[in-house]
């Protein structure tokens, strides 16, 4: 298909949507999938995300850097991270999401260089604690003034296409875009296994797949704006379990 034939498309689309009631029960993505996909996300041994929750694993144990420390000497065993919550709030006041904390345990305690957004290591680190909050919802910081920068982001019309993340994810939930069908867009299976990539992805590099997909800038993973989205995320799927590593089309 022609980048030209989606504008149509969509017009068509949400014409013939209703929009959802704000109080629409949360869905996982995964049951938007097709049921061989529901079935290799759910069968830890066909799941190819497991394999970087594994290496994960294995790299929490293992010392790192100068400070020749693992995660686990200060940590203790990664089930210790049931309970943790993010976004939050760093000392300076920053928002940071799971991915920039474990860059900076490595950087300021470890005495180590940082991994690299979308690195391996780092998706295998950021899915091994996932994983470890498996089976039941995140806690989420009700951060109103984080919350509410994400929802603005969220409702905002970008791109070539002037599409909001909201008029897919909540008007078009249930229609077919190509070969996918649009689910709520919730984040409850990142990072998630994605047969397109071949490979793990990380939340932000799916926000920047959406930007695309309208013909709009893309921002920097691990950017405020993508963060103060994920936080809004969280809080909008807040009833969702952590499914990490889902898997994707
Ligand atoms: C043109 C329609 C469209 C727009 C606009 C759009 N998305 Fe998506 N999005 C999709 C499609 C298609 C998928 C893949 C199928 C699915 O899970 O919905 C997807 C998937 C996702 C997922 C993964 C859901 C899962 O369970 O795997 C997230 C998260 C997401 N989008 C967030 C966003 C955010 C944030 C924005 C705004 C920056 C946005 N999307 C804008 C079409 C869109
Ligand atoms: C030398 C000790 C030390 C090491 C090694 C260390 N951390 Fe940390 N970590 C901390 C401290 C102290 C905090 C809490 C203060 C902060 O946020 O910086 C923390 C906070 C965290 C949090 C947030 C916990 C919460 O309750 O919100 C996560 C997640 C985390 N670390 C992951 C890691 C990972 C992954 C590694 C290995 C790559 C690692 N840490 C290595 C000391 C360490």
């Amino acid at each position: 298909m022609t980048r030209g034939t989606w504008p149509a498309l969509l017009l068509i689309a949400v014409g013939i949507s209703t929009a959802l009631a704000a109080d629409q029960a949360q869905r996982s993505g995964l049951d938007f999938t097709t049921p061989g996909i529901r079935q290799m996300q759910q069968d830890d041994f066909a799941n190819p995300g497991m394999l970087w929750v594994t290496q994960g694993q294995a790299l929490w144990n293992e010392a790192q850097g100068a400070a020749g420390k693992s995660c686990a000497a200060c940590h203790g065993a990664i089930g210790s991270m049931a309970g943790i919550s993010f976004p939050k709030r760093g000392k300076d006041g920053m928002a940071v999401n799971l991915e920039a904390q474990i860059e900076q345990c490595r950087v300021e305690r470890m005495q180590a260089p940082p991994l690299g957004f979308e690195s391996e290591r780092l998706l295998g680190l950021t899915a091994a604690i996932r994983h470890a909050m498996r089976g039941k919802p995140a806690p989420v910081a009700e951060d109103r003034a984080a919350i509410d920068a994400g929802a603005r982001y969220y409702a905002e019309k970008r791109g070539r296409l002037d599409l909001a993340c909201a008029d897919c994810h909540e008007r078009l939930v249930g229609k077919h875009l190509r070969d996918e069908v649009i689910s709520q867009g919730q984040a409850n299976g990142f990072p998630a296994y994605r047969l397109r990539w071949q490979g793990l992805g990380s939340l932000h590099r799916r926000f920047q797949v959406c930007n695309q997909a309208v013909g709009a800038e893309v921002s920097p993973l691990g950017s405020p704006e993508y963060i103060a989205v994920e936080w809004y995320l969280a809080w909008r799927g807040r009833n969702l379990p952590v499914e990490t590593p889902g898997v994707r089309q």
